[in-house]
């Protein structure tokens, strides 16, 4: 096994697959202490910096794509351990970070955490990040608190979870934002200081929308910008100009392509429903939500037609869930007798990806619709959430997925 022998203040970039023994010393991975005796992994395409904080050995295994890289200097720029003596010397609650892509917003969360904790500052991150969430999985925003230094955000222990329904805030910008407003609160009763990571959607209407609402919301103490060149200017200039910390985007940010990035929330939705099973919800113990099925009147299907397996009035229509595909004719003409109509053919409800929440919305994790009988009044789901009888919601998103992360449709929010 390799070993390497640092000197105090030497810097390396490391990055996955590698993992590592500290045999001597201490190190800082991502700005989190480590000493004799300690092991760290980094995943394939993930980059992290070590820095010797005494002259320090360790013994490493690198993997496929694993590099070890000396460098000449730190790839912490110097204005970031400036704002952190601020936060220590100010105590804010709450510091919003905002960033384009690509530009180590999720790094600067993570640093922030492990230099935080260090000072006996209780640490919680909310990553707002549905896509490719590092704490909780894809379609979800989560909240974690520090314990222990981490390399990674996704190693810091998730507390809560509030469902999106969708790999993008596009289409669900009220999920979001509510789900913002929820994590943090929920993240100031566990801890001193909550950092909100954004995602790096920016500008256009609703980029503005989503982060200038955001940051009224949640009303943070002081807000981070991460900008290469100007790209934020058009946002900084509707904040309070006394919140706002500029700070350098690092050199050494390793950018990922769409591609990587697909994959990456691909193989993130796969590995969690892993260990999934299917599970049998009883329809009269759970209620809906986020789908206008089940928040109306049952009527008697049978006249609707002998194709109809289940009818409901809401006040927009009335919705008739059909053995199969029926002709707009049809449709019409059941128009003219009973007002709108809303058909869903039966089957199309799956692969809908769900929240599955407890009675105060607390989510308890995901699950992937196989089917509604409604003559029976029972759902399947699968899911890797064991205690079955704690779920009494039941979330709807907006897309269709396969256990194995597959992306296979979208639906439109609010219908299946
Ligand atoms: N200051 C830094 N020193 C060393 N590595 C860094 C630094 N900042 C970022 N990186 C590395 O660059 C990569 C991309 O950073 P990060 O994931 O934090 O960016 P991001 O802005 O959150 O990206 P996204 O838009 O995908 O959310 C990561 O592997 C991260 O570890
Ligand atoms: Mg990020």
């Amino acid at each position: 096994m390799p070993r390497l022998d640092l000197k105090a203040g030497e810097v390396y970039r490391i990055e996955g697959l590698i993992s590592l023994e500290v045999k001597e010393g201490k190190i800082l991975v991502s700005g989190g202490l480590r000493e004799k005796g300690d092991r760290i992994t980094i995943p394939r395409a993930k980059s992290v910096p070590l820095e010797a904080e005494t002259d320090a050995q360790i013994e490493y295994t690198l993997g496929a794509g694993g590099v070890v890289e000396k460098l000449p200097g730190r790839t912490i720029p110097s204005d970031w351990d400036a704002f952190l003596k601020e936060v220590i010397e100010t105590r804010p609650r709450v510091v919003l970070v905002i960033g384009s892509v690509d530009v180590g917003k999720t790094f600067l969360t993570t640093y922030f955490g492990n230099r935080l904790l260090a000072h006996g500052i209780r640490m919680a991150a909310v990553d707002s990040d549905v896509g490719q969430a590092d704490i909780g999985p894809p379609t979800t925003m989560g909240l974690g608190v520090f314990e222990r230094p981490v390399a990674q955000l996704y190693e810091v222990p998730l507390r809560s979870l509030y469902f999106v329904g969708s790999m993008s805030p596009s289409g669900h910008m009220l999920e979001f934002i509510v789900g913002m407003k929820w994590l943090v609160e929920r993240g100031l009763k566990y801890a001193d200081l909550v950092l909100v990571n954004t995602p790096g959607w920016v500008a256009g209407g609703a980029g503005r929308s989503l982060q200038l609402y955001t940051a009224e919301l949640v009303n943070p103490d002081y807000v981070v910008a991460l900008q290469r060149q100007t790209e934020l200017e058009h946002l900084l200039s509707c904040l309070p100009s006394h919140k706002i910390r500029k700070l350098t985007v690092s050199a050494k940010v390793r950018k990922r392509n769409p591609s990587e990035r697909a994959e990456l929330r691909a193989l993130l939705l796969g590995k969690y429903f892993e260990s999934a099973k299917s599970v049998v919800l009883n329809l009269s113990k759970v209620r809906f939500e986020r789908t206008y099925v089940r928040t109306g009147v049952p009527l008697n299907p049978e006249k609707f037609g002998e194709n109809i397996l289940y009818a409901e009035r809401v006040p927009e229509f009335t919705i008739l869930v059909s053995k199969w595909r029926m002709s707009p004719k049809q449709i019409e003409e059941l128009a003219a007798q009973h007002g709108p109509i809303k058909v869903i053919v039966q089957g199309e409800e799956k692969n809908v990806i769900v929240g599955l929440a407890s009675d105060e919305n607390e989510i308890l994790g995901l699950g992937i619709i196989e089917k509604i009988d409604f003559a029976r009044g029972q759902m399947v789901v699968t899911t890797p959430v064991t205690d079955v009888d704690a779920i009494k919601v039941v979330q709807f998103g907006s897309m269709k997925v396969t256990r194995e992360g597959k992306e296979v449709g979208t639906v439109r929010p609010g219908t299946f």
